[in-house]
């Protein structure tokens, strides 16, 4: 049986990047997307160096005509697409009030379309094979809103919701799962998209105390949920560290 095949979507850091690592030291081969070419160049190297395969394709999510692209490349390149895991998120938290109105865009662009565009391209592949895997990569913030994250719990709350109903439309026999990941705070690039000083200061204050977690933590979890049995679909998993109160 040839190996299994995973796309990620926002591998040039953070999560993504770890996922694809643990899930090519799991045997997977793997499928690069990010806008940083750079970064997915030195991913796949360092993939291969450990003795996996990996391809990457410069991909912008929040164009479906490229989120198509990623999902034939990986066809053409491997033959089948087994796991898609929609990684890719900005965060660029905000009070409501400040009208930071590209931000609301980009961030809906990235986060909630991104997500779908993701489910879009790979689903008719997935249906013709009759098996595949679908991880969505909502929050903490997709559970909980605080003052500064509406828009983007807003965005996470949608990934949760759209998760659920692929997760109940998928169930007749189409051998198609789902999971949601949650995480809480974890050390990656994430907050560099925040422009605003004050909410950086004070996220930095509030976590002082807080041993956060990394993408490994994270990159483990999402390979426990792809190596189940065909039977056992992982709908849901919320990690959080330890010390994290919300
Ligand atoms: N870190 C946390 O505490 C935390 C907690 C809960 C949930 N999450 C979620 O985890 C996911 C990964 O975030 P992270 O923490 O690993 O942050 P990160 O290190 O900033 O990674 C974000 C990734 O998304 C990619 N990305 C952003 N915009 C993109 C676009 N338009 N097209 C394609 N890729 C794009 C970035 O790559 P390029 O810039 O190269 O395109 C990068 O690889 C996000 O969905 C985030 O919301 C993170």
């Amino acid at each position: 049986m040839s190996k299994k095949v995973a796309i990620i979507t926002g591998a040039s850091s953070g999560i993504g990047q770890a996922t694809a690592l643990e899930l090519s030291k799991q045997g997977f081969r793997v499928m690069l997307a990010a806008r940083r070419e750079d970064r997915l160049k030195q991913l796949q190297s360092e993939v291969i160096r450990h003795g996996g395969e990996a391809s990457y394709q410069v991909t912008d999510v929040t164009s479906f005509a490229e989120v198509e692209a990623l999902a034939k490349a990986t066809i053409e390149q491997f033959g089948q697409i087994d796991i898609l895991v929609n990684n890719a998120g900005i965060m660029p938290l905000s009070f409501i009030s400040s009208r930071k109105v590209d931000e609301w865009d980009r961030m809906v662009n990235v986060n909630i379309k991104g997500v779908l565009y993701g489910i879009g391209a790979v689903l008719p592949y997935m249906e013709e094979q009759k098996s595949g895997h679908i991880i969505n990569i909502s929050s903490v913030a997709g559970h909980k809103v605080m003052p500064t994250s509406s828009v983007y719990s807003g965005t996470k709350f949608a990934v949760r919701a759209i998760t659920e109903g692929l997760r109940q439309e998928m169930k007749s026999g189409q051998n198609i799962r789902t999971t949601i990941i949650c995480p809480g705070a974890v050390a990656t690039e994430l907050t560099h998209t925040i422009s605003d000083e004050n909410i950086i200061r004070n996220l930095q204050e509030n976590y002082s105390d807080v041993q956060t977690l990394t993408g490994e933590d994270i990159a483990k979890a999402i390979a426990y949920a792809v190596s189940q049995p065909d039977h056992v679909d992982v709908s849901e998993i919320i990690i959080r560290p330890t010390e994290q109160a919300l």
